[in-house]
C-alpha cells in the first residue's frame, strides 16, 4: 500500500477539531483504534472536513479481546467512524484471543468483501510476520511499532524493507520527549528546526511513515512541514547511534 508520507496518530484526541484542522492542513493518513475510544470523534471530523473520503487512508485496530469476533467487531467500528470502508484494519497486538489461523482468515474474508481495504498487523515481532506470511500467503500491508530516537527496532524495519511494506512508526515524538535528547536538540538547532521535527526528518530519511500526534494548529502543521526537512548523513547517524532505552508501550 502506498503510505502518505505523514499521518496523524489520535490516542487522546477527543475532540474532531484537531482532526478535522489535520485534514485541511493536508494530513491524509488518520490512525485511531477501538481501544482510544476515539473512533467516533475521528469519524466526526472526517465528515466535518472539506476532503473526499476515497483521498484519505483511515486506520483502525482491533484491540486483542476483539480478535476471535473479527467481522462483527469490525462491523461496530465503521459503525462508530460512520464509514462503510477502512482502509488499514489492525491486529493492535498478537495477543489475548489472537489465533493466526482464525484471526488472519477471517480479515481476509473481510478484505475480500470490500469492508477493509487492506490488513495490517501492530507490535508484532519477526516470529509474529513470519506467520503472518505462511498464513495468508503475503506480508501485512503495513506493521505499526513504537519506532524512535529512544526505541529503535532495526530488526522490523529490515524485515519491512525486505518484503517491501511500509513500517509505522508510533510515538515518533519518544511520547513528546524528543526535545530533552541530546543529539536530537543538535541536529535540531544545526538545521534550524525543532527537535521534533528532527525526529521526524530522521524517520522520514529511514522510509519509516510517522504517526505523530499532535492537537494545537501550531504542532500539526509543524509535523506535516518537517516532510521538507532533509538531514546530512552525519546527522541520521548521530540519532542512529544512541542508547536505546525501554519500550513506552511494553506489553
Ligand atoms: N499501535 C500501538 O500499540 C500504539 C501505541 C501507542 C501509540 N500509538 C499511535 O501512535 C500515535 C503517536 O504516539 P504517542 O501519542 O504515544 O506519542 P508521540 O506522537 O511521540 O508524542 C505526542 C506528544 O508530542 C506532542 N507534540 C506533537 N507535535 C509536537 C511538536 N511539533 N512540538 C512539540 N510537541 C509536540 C503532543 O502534544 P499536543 O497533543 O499538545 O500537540 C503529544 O504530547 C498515537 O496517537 C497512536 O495513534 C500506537
Amino acid at each position: 500500500m502506498e503510505l502518505p508520507e505523514r499521518g496523524l496518530g489520535t490516542m487522546g484526541i477527543d475532540d474532531p477539531d484537531p482532526i478535522e484542522t489535520a485534514i485541511e492542513l493536508g494530513y491524509r493518513h488518520l490512525d485511531t483504534a477501538q481501544i482510544y475510544d476515539n473512533e467516533a470523534v475521528v469519524g466526526e471530523g472526517i465528515a466535518r472536513a472539506a476532503v473526499d473520503r476515497d483521498d484519505l487512508v483511515v486506520a483502525t485496530k482491533l484491540w486483542i479481546d476483539q480478535l476471535d469476533r473479527v467481522a462483527e467487531s469490525t462491523a461496530e467500528s465503521l459503525e462508530r467512524l460512520g464509514l462503510e470502508c477502512v482502509d488499514l484494519l489492525y491486529v493492535h497486538r498478537p495477543k489475548g484471543a489472537y489465533d493466526p489461523d482464525q484471526t488472519l482468515p477471517a480479515l481476509a474474508d473481510l478484505q475480500d468483501a470490500g469492508v477493509i481495504d487492506a490488513i495490517a498487523v501492530s507490535n508484532f515481532e519477526l516470529a509474529d510476520l513470519e506467520r503472518f506470511i505462511d498464513v495468508l500467503g503475503e506480508p501485512p500491508a503495513a506493521n505499526q511499532v513504537e519506532y524512535h530516537p529512544l526505541f529503535q527496532p532495526t530488526d522490523r524495519l529490515a524485515h519491512a524493507r525486505k518484503h517491501d511494506y511500509p513500517l509505522v512508526a508510533y510515538s515518533p515524538l519518544s511520547g513528546g520527549r524528543v526535545g530533552t535528547i541530546e543529539p536530537v536538540v543538535d541536529v535540531a538547532k544545526r538545521h534550524a528546526i525543532t527537535p521534533e521535527q528532527a525526529s521526524l526528518a530522521w524517520l522520514t530519511a529511514k522510509g519509516i511513515h510517522p504517526i505523530p500526534k499532535a492537537s494545537s494548529h501550531g504542532h500539526l502543521a509543524a509535523n506535516l512541514e518537517a516532510i521538507e526537512v532533509t538531514l546530512e548523513a552525519a546527522d541520521l547517524e548521530a540519532i542512529d547511534g544512541l542508547e536505546r532505552e525501554r519500550e513506552l508501550f511494553p506489553e
